[in-house]
């Protein structure tokens, strides 16, 4: 048992150095117009994109990080609570907070991958059907005349309300990891998974509540794209809600967080996963991706209004919000 704890530390400390010599090649690779680590979030030409600090040509980005997920799908979900010492839990339950959907409301979660967001999603809106019975049943105690006929007329004319999530990703691993992850946890009404890219996605206008989209929009080809594919599925009304990693704000905290994520982020992925690259890109594409302003502004771009965004963890997540008109 020492010994392969020892075996593991040592390990550990080669991958660390090793990933030192990987995070300089990788800042001297990126191209002229990057400062450092997290200033560089400039766009290439029009055929051309990131793959993380690489610059590759964009029909080729689809398919690695489609083969990045392929990697990564069995241990996705350790490999999360790892990196994020559990945090990305209350990031995703904020989500939901700030969403407070209702019953009958219905979700799409594209990048949804092992199905978080839809999970809780479901038992959101069952916490809150037990609640309205509770207080109904507490109500009916003592019932006014007018409560007896509200229930009458909201029984009658609706019925049951059924709410509905939908899990689409482009990756058939992760949905199958997912899949299973919804049977070993019992979740199956009203819960649909379906392959699709956030770019084109195969659902009609206007069906949708809510759009979520955690920590998928940074893996996408094209943001534009997605983000008009939103409001196209979003019914008038409809919410647009993205979690991703962002800009830390703090530059005591953003150093500490930089420090951590090139040095011990691949190195974990390398010990758990056994996937040091998939781990690397991850760390790269965070730096990549636009800030919190600048995310905004594409979003009321592809035509969303009152676009806000919230920082968690002092800007090492955003939670983006608009609506459709
Ligand atoms: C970091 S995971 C996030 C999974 C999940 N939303 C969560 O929060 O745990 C990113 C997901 O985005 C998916 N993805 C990447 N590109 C995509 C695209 N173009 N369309 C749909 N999903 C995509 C990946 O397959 C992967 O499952």
């Amino acid at each position: 048992m020492a010994a392969s704890m020892r075996l593991l530390v040592r390990r550990v400390i080669r991958l660390s150095h090793r990933n030192i010599n990987v995070t300089a090649a990788g800042v001297s690779a990126r191209s002229g117009c990057c400062l450092g680590p997290s200033s560089c979030r400039c766009f290439s030409d029009d055929r051309s994109t990131h793959f993380g600090f690489e610059t590759v040509p964009e029909e080729e980005k689809a398919k690695r990080v489609y083969k990045v997920f392929e990697n990564v799908a069995q241990k996705y979900d350790i490999m999360n609570d790892a990196m994020s010492l559990g945090i990305h839990r209350l990031w995703k339950d904020t989500l939901l907070h700030a969403m407070h959907p209702q019953p009958g409301a219905r979700l799409l979660d594209v990048a949804g991958g092992t199905g978080d967001i839809a999970f809780r999603f479901l038992e959101y809106i069952r916490s809150q059907q037990e609640r309205q019975k509770r207080r109904a049943m507490r109500s009916m105690q003592t019932p006014s005349w007018q409560e007896i006929s509200n229930n009458y007329s909201t029984e009658d004319e609706d019925g049951p309300q059924e709410s509905r999530a939908v899990v689409c990703d482009i990756n058939k691993e992760m949905l199958k990891v997912g899949k299973q992850k919804a049977d070993s946890l019992g979740i199956s009404a009203g819960l649909s998974w379906v392959v699709g890219d956030a770019e084109e996605l195969p659902f009609d206008d206007d069906q949708f509540d809510i759009y979520t989209i955690a920590f998928g929009i940074r893996n996408v080809t094209h943001i534009d794209q997605a983000l008009q594919e939103a409001l196209r599925v979003l019914k008038p009304g409809g919410r647009f809600m993205c979690l991703e990693f962002s800009k830390v704000t703090n530059p005591v905290l953003a150093r500490l967080y930089d420090a951590y994520s090139f040095q011990m982020i691949p190195v974990l992925g390398e010990v758990i996963a056994g996937d040091w690259k998939s781990y690397q890109y991850l760390v790269e594409s965070i730096r990549k991706f636009p800030d919190q302003e600048e995310f905004k502004h594409m979003i009321e771009d592809a035509g969303f209004y009152s676009v806000q965004y919230y920082n968690f963890t002092g800007g090492v997540v955003a939670l983006h919000s608009g609506f459709k008109l």
